[in-house]
């Protein structure tokens, strides 16, 4: 069962901000009854109190060719001084050089509202048009939006500040600290937001705020950062800037709780992020080419690194990533939970990638999925999501049957929930347009028979037929349910689940599907004349043949969604065509995304668990140096897939990750083993 999430993410909606406009069109928080930035300018008060004050035209200016900077912002607002750290970075950084910008924000504007608040700088117009066009939905979470093919990335925490940093893991080398006035807004300026901006930090770190507030500073010494005053902006007569040195504890108690630093221990060590490897990974070696190898290699491509793939078949997209039309949506409860977050995380992270990259009409298309209520139950639990979770009407609505049917344009036998937005996409397709990077070398007809790790050049080694093929320091395994043939991977809990698909021709003179419709199968538009729909579901049947009763279970779910199409198309059903897959999925259907555990070293270091579950343990983890995987997207890889190459590529930059640290754990592989060393099964 799906673990219900204990945290605040209780709705999934995050409260927007309601703004006023003063009589020059500038913005003000209602609720906080303060401008988002200085009437006189606030492009320009961005640059002095945050750009300037970091000394970021300089640091950007010396930056290796290489390297990576993080900036992290209290309150990202109307985005305003995101694009103006941007617009330096365009102009002062390394052309190769990546930008990480992290905000938290815990109430976003409108799009309407943030399209109206940027025009205010039409000097910035471009930049600001590329972040309106990725700008996400105000739901509760992460958010990850790629500029700049990839060199600039920004991820957005929607939530309260201290409990969005808490779940963190990034290392930030600037603080913007920007934030209402703490007159205005005291909750933000807390304690425990001080706590975690230590912890995120690094020696050297630097921070610069609009306020001298004697709170902050007091603060920001407490957690470690030395202050210095500067001449405030505009008519502001102070500001305070800094960077962050040791963390300190001026308490005399002896029994009180240290400081946190950067370095305190986290409560399970065992899923700690890997080492990062001591140089910049010149090249990663990816196996498989389906949507999670694609996904992994495009997401490593765009973050500068050359990466070289092996695939056994002939062309991308050939394992379960071959049907001609998948269903792109995530399917949510009332109730938040781990998995729904990682699948509404998921499924914007596709939507973003594929506007920003596939052609619509072949590779995808965003023509709405409408998800039945064929009975009661279905229909309560859509009453319960639609009422209770409260998402943006973007995201997600309610339709009864003559809408329903009017949105797919065929008669419906029922109505239920519409994800505007969501859609299907052709696997294969959108494979290889990830795949198209110029920094992925793709190597297809490549069974790869043999990994092994070589341990003077601590390499990854690739063999066929005993003969090495290539080898490199980073390798990440993408093949589904075959990984674990491949030792060291023959632990992993994997299981391979038989799916059928069936096509049809599209029937002449005869209205078609608009949108798509899933129930108990799903059913896409026609596509190049051919309606693609499924989807069988067999745990036990290994055989690729394809079965004329899979056709006719599948005809079967067609005519739940719509007797009228279903008996149209039933007429020619002995002309089906179809095509068989395997899904692979975990014993807990979440995908498997990360580092791979040293599994001696985690008997040896985490054996106490099996004594007492809340043991202390600071050991931090051991992994096999520069292996990981990227697995288990189960019936839903065109919405888990992409985002997990995302992380992956993260992971083996050390860059900050774009999901929340519990969800992270929830996808980690040594969770199996963990579980088993707790339950004392080894
Ligand atoms: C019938 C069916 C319908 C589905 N419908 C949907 C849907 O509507 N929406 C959705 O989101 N998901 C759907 N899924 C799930 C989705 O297709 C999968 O989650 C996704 O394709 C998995 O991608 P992958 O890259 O992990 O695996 P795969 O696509 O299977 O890729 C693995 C690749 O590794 C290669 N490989 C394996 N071993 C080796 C080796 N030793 N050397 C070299 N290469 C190797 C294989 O040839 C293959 O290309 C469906 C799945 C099936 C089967
Ligand atoms: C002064 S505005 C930020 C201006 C912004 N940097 C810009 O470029 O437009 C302060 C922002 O902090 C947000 N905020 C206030 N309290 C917060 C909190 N506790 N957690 C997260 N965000 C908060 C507000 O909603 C607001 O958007």
């Amino acid at each position: 069962m799906a673990k219900r999430d204990t945290n605040n993410h209780a709705t999934g909606q995050a409260e927007t901000a309601r703004l006023l406009w003063d009589e020059q069109g500038q913005p003000l928080a209602q609720a906080f009854e303060d401008f988002y930035f200085s009437r006189a300018s606030g492009l320009e008060e961005s640059r002095y109190v945050f750009v300037q004050h970091n000394d970021l035209p300089q640091r950007f200016e010396q930056l290796p060719a290489d390297a990576a900077f993080t900036v992290a912002e209290t309150g990202f607002g109307t985005g305003l001084t995101f694009l103006s750290c941007w617009h330096c970075w365009r102009q002062q950084a390394p052309a190769t050089a990546r930008l990480h910008f992290i905000s938290v924000e815990r109430h976003p504007l409108n799009p309407d509202d943030l399209t109206r608040a940027l025009a205010l700088w039409p000097q910035l117009d471009s930049l600001a048009q590329a972040l309106i066009k990725q700008y996400p939905p105000a739901c509760n979470g992460y958010h990850r939006l790629s500029f700049d093919q990839g060199r600039v990335q920004l991820t957005l925490l929607y939530g309260e500040a201290s409990d969005a940093f808490s779940r963190l893991d990034a290392e930030v080398d600037a603080w913007f600290l920007d934030g209402f006035s703490p007159a205005k807004n005291p909750e933000m300026w807390s304690d425990a937001l001080f706590a975690q901006l230590a912890r995120l930090s690094r020696t050297g770190t630097s921070f610069s705020t609009f306020t001298a507030a004697s709170d902050v500073r007091r603060g920001l010494e407490q957690v470690g950062f030395r202050i210095e005053k500067a001449k405030g902006f505009g008519l502001k007569r102070e500001m305070i800037r800094g960077r962050y040195e040791v963390p300190v504890n001026n308490s005399s108690e002896p029994d009180q709780a240290p400081v946190p630093g950067p370095n305190t221990a986290r409560s399970r060590p065992w899923f700690d992020r890997p080492q990062p490897c001591a140089d910049n990974p010149q090249r990663v070696l990816v196996i498989g080419a389906g949507i999670a190898g694609a996904s992994t290699a495009f997401a490593l491509a765009e973050r500068g690194c050359r990466v070289s793939l092996y695939e056994r078949g002939a062309a991308p997209g050939c394992g379960a990533s071959g049907n001609p039309q998948g269903v792109l949506y995530a399917k949510l409860p009332a109730q938040p939970t781990y998995h729904s977050r990682i699948h509404l995380s998921g499924y914007l992270h596709s939507l973003r990638l594929l506007h920003r990259l596939a052609q619509p009409g072949e590779d995808w298309a965003p023509c709405g999925v409408i998800q039945l209520a064929l009975n009661d139950k279905e229909q309560t639990k859509q009453q319960a999501l639609l009422q209770g979770a409260n998402y943006p009407k973007t995201l997600v609505t309610g339709l009864n049957q003559a809408q329903a049917s009017e949105q797919a344009g065929l008669p419906l036998a029922a109505g239920g929930l519409l994800f505007p937005e969501a859609g299907w996409v052709s696997p294969a397709r959108l494979c290889a347009r990830l795949l198209q990077h110029p920094n992925i070398d793709c190597h297809f007809n490549q069974p790869i028979e043999q990994i092994r790790f070589e341990q003077q050049s601590r390499s990854w080694q690739l063999f066929q037929n005993g003969q090495l093929l290539d080898q490199s320091q980073q390798l990440v395994v993408c093949t589904a349910h075959e990984a674990n043939q491949l030792e060291p991977l023959t632990e992993l809990p994997l299981k391979p689940i038989r799916g059928q698909t069936t096509s049809l021709p599209q029937i002449e003179a005869s209205a078609s599907l608009k949108s798509v419709v899933c129930a108990n199968g799903y059913i896409s538009p026609p596509k190049n004349g051919r309606y693609c729909f499924g989807a069988s579901f067999d745990l036990h049947d290994q055989s690729p043949e394809l079965r004329s009763q899979d056709h006719r279970l599948n005809l079967a779910h067609v005519e739940e969604i719509s007797p009228l199409l279903g008996q149209q198309l039933g007429h020619q059903l002995e002309q089906a065509l179809g095509r068989v897959g395997f899904r692979c999925a975990a014993p807990d259907y979440l995908p498997i995304v990360g580092a791979v555990p040293d599994r001696a070293a985690y008997l040896h270091n985490y054996r106490q668990l099996s004594r007492d579950a809340k043991a202390e343990i600071d050991t931090p983890p051991v992994h096999l140096p520069g292996l990981f995987v990227n697995l288990a997207h189960g019936s839903k890889g065109m919405i888990t897939a992409p985002l997990a190459g995302s992380l992956l590529a993260d992971l083996i930059l050390n860059q900050p990750l774009g999901l929340e640290r519990e969800l992270l754990e929830t996808l980690n592989p040594a969770r199996f083993l963990i579980k088993k060393v707790i339950k004392g099964a080894i």
